[in-house]
């Protein structure tokens, strides 16, 4: 397991020193408000507030889940504080990175600790779904994620879904048989409530469908248009042949704006717009299309890493007050408003979903 705390920590220092963003969009430019010349409401007035498993947060951000366990411990622990004490100071919820570390050294437990500094935060833990697998004798069962969301104190746990990262990856985890059964299995049992979580690949109605047959609670998108883990993984990559698989692969997947689209036209679960998500706007663009908040998880990543809570805090709020400005534009008071705005959706993300979904039954009821 040395090898999952290293390859971690690998993955931090990639994000941070190499462009490991997609090539291309995550298709909210194709996305369009139509601007109110009359709002009819006061800018002050907008509340931006939204409810999500039972609780309410000030701010349709989400922060999403990075790290723990890397080597030494103190660079995630580090992480996962600041955006914790960022995430306190706003009231929105947080992940941790996958806890996979943690079940297998649990020493490691601290990095992933923030309750001392962030007592009231909606947190969330993490585990991947390939480690349910029915392929792998040790797979993980209820045990394993009892143990990650109780000794964090968590309120949910997020189930990674990275079949990209780990097909492109020499130690890859390719298993993914028997997953959706044992997911089943575990929530039936669980007592906490379970987010299923692309990692930038996005996910499709197809899979939303059967998440919410199997009573999961929410689906975070991670939609193409962000950070690429084939991206990540080229640049850890040990030999030609490997660099190309990663290469190829560097744009797979569902557009963020697309992948939102289909989640929400065949089921009625929350939604975490993730993928590329770098402004206001864009996340405005995506509540109003029927996610409940938009998640972040690169552009927090330096201020983090230098304890800065200040610096994560100055970001988020740059995002809050774009949402906020674009609401007022179109006359939104509330996120609940915003959900019935006209939206214009042109170009790519158009012809993609005018072949998957009922285009315009989506826009009457999202
Ligand atoms: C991630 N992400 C991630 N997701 C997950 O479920 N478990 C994990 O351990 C990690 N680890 C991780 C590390 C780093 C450094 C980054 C940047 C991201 C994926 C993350 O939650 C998110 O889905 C994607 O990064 C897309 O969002 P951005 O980066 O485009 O905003």
């Amino acid at each position: 397991e040395e090898l999952t705390i290293i390859r971690k920590f690998e993955h931090i220092e990639h994000c941070l020193k190499r462009n490991v963003q997609a090539h291309v969009s995550n298709g909210f430019e194709d996305v369009h408000f139509v601007h109110m010349s009359l709002p009819e409401i006061d800018k002050d007035e907008i509340d931006l507030s939204v409810e999500f498993l039972g609780r309410r947060f000030d701010y349709p951000i989400f922060i999403a889940g990075m790290t723990g366990g890397t080597k030494g411990s103190q660079l995630a622990g580090r992480i996962n504080k600041t955006l914790a004490k960022a995430a306190q100071e706003l009231n929105i919820p947080m992940g941790v990175g996958s806890q996979r570390a943690m079940i297998r050294k649990p020493e490691t437990w601290e990095s992933y600790y923030v309750r001392d500094v962030a007592p009231d935060v909606f947190l969330v833990g993490n585990l991947g779904a390939p480690q349910f697998s029915e392929t792998i004798p040790e797979r993980y069962g209820i045990e394993e994620a009892l143990k990650a969301v109780e000794t964090i104190g968590a309120d949910a746990l997020a189930i990674h879904m990275n079949p990209l990262q780990e097909s492109v990856q020499p130690e890859g985890d390719t298993q993914y048989r028997g997953v959706l059964k044992a997911l089943a299995e575990l929530k039936a049992e669980f007592p906490y409530p379970i987010i299923a979580k692309e990692t930038g690949a996005g996910v499709s109605k197809e899979v939303a469908v059967r998440l919410e047959s199997i009573g999961i609670d929410a689906i975070d998108v991670g939609g193409l248009g962000g950070t690429s883990w084939s991206g990540v993984e080229y640049y850890r990559a040990k030999d030609e042949l490997g660099r190309n698989l990663a290469l190829r692969f560097w744009d797979w997947g569902i557009k963020t704006a697309v992948s939102v689209a289909e989640v929400r036209y065949s089921t009625d679960l929350p939604i975490i717009a993730t993928g590329g998500m770098r402004d206001g706007i864009t996340m405005a663009k995506a509540l109003a299309m029927g996610a409940t908040f938009a998640g972040v998880a690169l552009p927090l990543l330096k201020p983090a890493m230098k304890g800065d809570v200040e610096g994560v805090i100055k970001i988020l709020r740059r995002y809050i007050e774009e949402i906020r400005n674009a609401m007022f534009l179109v006359g939104a008071r509330n996120v609940e408003e915003l959900r019935r705005v006209p939206l214009v959706i042109t170009g790519f993300t158009r012809e993609w979903l005018e072949q998957r979904i009922d285009l315009p039954g989506y826009l009457r009821a999202r």
